[in-house]
């Protein structure tokens, strides 16, 4: 497929002021935070514009319309037949995670989580006072695998969990690797939560951004043992790039799980972005041809960029991701110290984000949704100053 939008050029790029786009000085290529380079997706631009033209920017309302467009993007993309009444708005992922456990854990509780992963899953955990247990991804391939990278450990997660573990935060598709999760490993991890009555707070952030030849299964879709002990973190914003709207859901299908996000403020709803609202539901009712288009331009960067690191950077390691816009590169056979993003930075003047943040000291972030030619500039600049 070729694509049919313009990525905007840098200069333009930096008129943006959000977090990517704001942090570093202009001389500084940011390949940072997980924001991507593309223009908004015509729908859910319109859907905006209506509303501004409405001046329709009040609080969000109690519609049905972000469920059912929910369940609708879940049954049509996943095969997943999600009940809508099973859905709650909240503000992000973040608020929904800590607000699910501050009902799920007592301070002190065992909260698992699976390094190297998304940084905000530690500080999440000890906002809400409860005990933070590491259970890392296997360091190598497993035998029985084609797949070349880290999975979960679920010899030793069966081991946290039987040691009283409260929860466990699943990342899926997992940040910052892009791996997508097996179904065999999503029930074999829903058989230990209910063995041992863990919950298992699944964060799908990424989900709608699964490459080709990935196969993205929702954990709810799974088991009873996942519908009994599962949450699902769902939201437009990474697949289409509105982070700063903020709307996020959360599913529950059996009861056990939907009694605790029932006992969430009713005030959840009002504290979520309306825009937000809006532009979800354009998005996933609409945004079927943007998310292709990206999808299309991801693949073609995660080539890129495997080429790119073989020409210029052959000692760097990078297994290609599965999902979403990131690349986890082992730079440690570089001897770039412990936090080669803080070299590169200072060498190259690409931004990247530091590894040992997510628990792996020697690696750095990539995000790659940007145009070929930027991550070319970055990887070419990386290699001939650092
Ligand atoms: C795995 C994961 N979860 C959550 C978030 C943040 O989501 P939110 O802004 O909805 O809290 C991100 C952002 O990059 C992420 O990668």
């Amino acid at each position: 497929m070729t694509s049919t939008f313009q990525i905007p050029p840098l200069a333009e790029l930096r008129r943006r002021q959000s977090a990517k786009w704001h942090t570093f000085p202009e001389d500084i290529l940011a390949l940072t935070v997980a924001e991507m380079d593309f223009p908004l997706a015509e729908p859910v631009a319109a859907a905006l514009h209506d509303a501004i033209r409405r001046s329709d920017t009040g609080y969000a309302a109690p519609t049905g319309d972000l469920a059912d467009a929910v369940a609708d993007f879940a049954d049509r993309t996943w095969g997943w037949r999600l009940d809508p009444a099973g859905v709650h708005t909240v503000a992000d992922v973040g608020i929904g995670i800590v607000e699910t456990l501050r009902r799920i854990v007592a301070p002190g509780d065992a909260v698992v989580i699976s390094p190297p992963v998304y940084e905000p899953f530690s500080w999440w955990v000890r906002e809400v006072g409860a005990h933070l247990v590491q259970v890392p991804l296997t360091e190598t391939p497993r035998a029985e695998d084609d797949y070349p990278g880290p999975r979960l450990d679920l010899d030793a997660l069966e081991q946290a969990f039987a040691e009283g573990a409260r929860a466990y935060l699943l990342c899926s598709p997992h940040n910052p690797l892009g791996l997508v999760h097996p179904r065999e490993d999503l029930i074999a991890l829903a058989e230990l939560a209910d063995r041992y009555g863990v919950f298992v707070l699944a964060d799908e952030i990424h989900a709608p951004l699964v490459l080709a030849g990935a196969e993205f299964v929702p954990f709810l879709s799974v088991s009873d043992d996942a519908r009994r002990w599962g949450f699902s973190f769902l939201s437009a914003s990474k697949g289409w790039n509105l982070a700063g709207l903020k709307a996020t859901v959360i599913v529950t299908a059996d009861r056990a799980p939907r009694r605790y996000v029932d006992r969430l403020s009713p005030h959840c709803l009002y504290r979520t972005g309306h825009l937000g609202v809006i532009a979800t539901v354009a998005a996933l009712n609409e945004g079927d041809p943007w998310l292709a288009e990206v999808l299309d331009i991801l693949d073609r960067n995660r080539v890129l960029l495997a080429e790119l690191l073989e020409k210029h950077l052959p000692v760097a390691q990078c297994i290609p991701a599965q999902a979403s816009f990131l690349a986890w590169i082992d730079l440690r056979e570089l001897g770039w110290g412990e936090d080669p993003a803080a070299h590169i930075l200072a060498t190259a003047k690409v931004a990247l984000n530091a590894g040992h943040r997510y628990g792996s000291p020697g690696f750095a972030r990539l995000n790659f949704g940007c145009a070929p030619e930027t991550l070319t500039e970055a990887i070419t600049r990386i290699a001939e100053y650092c």
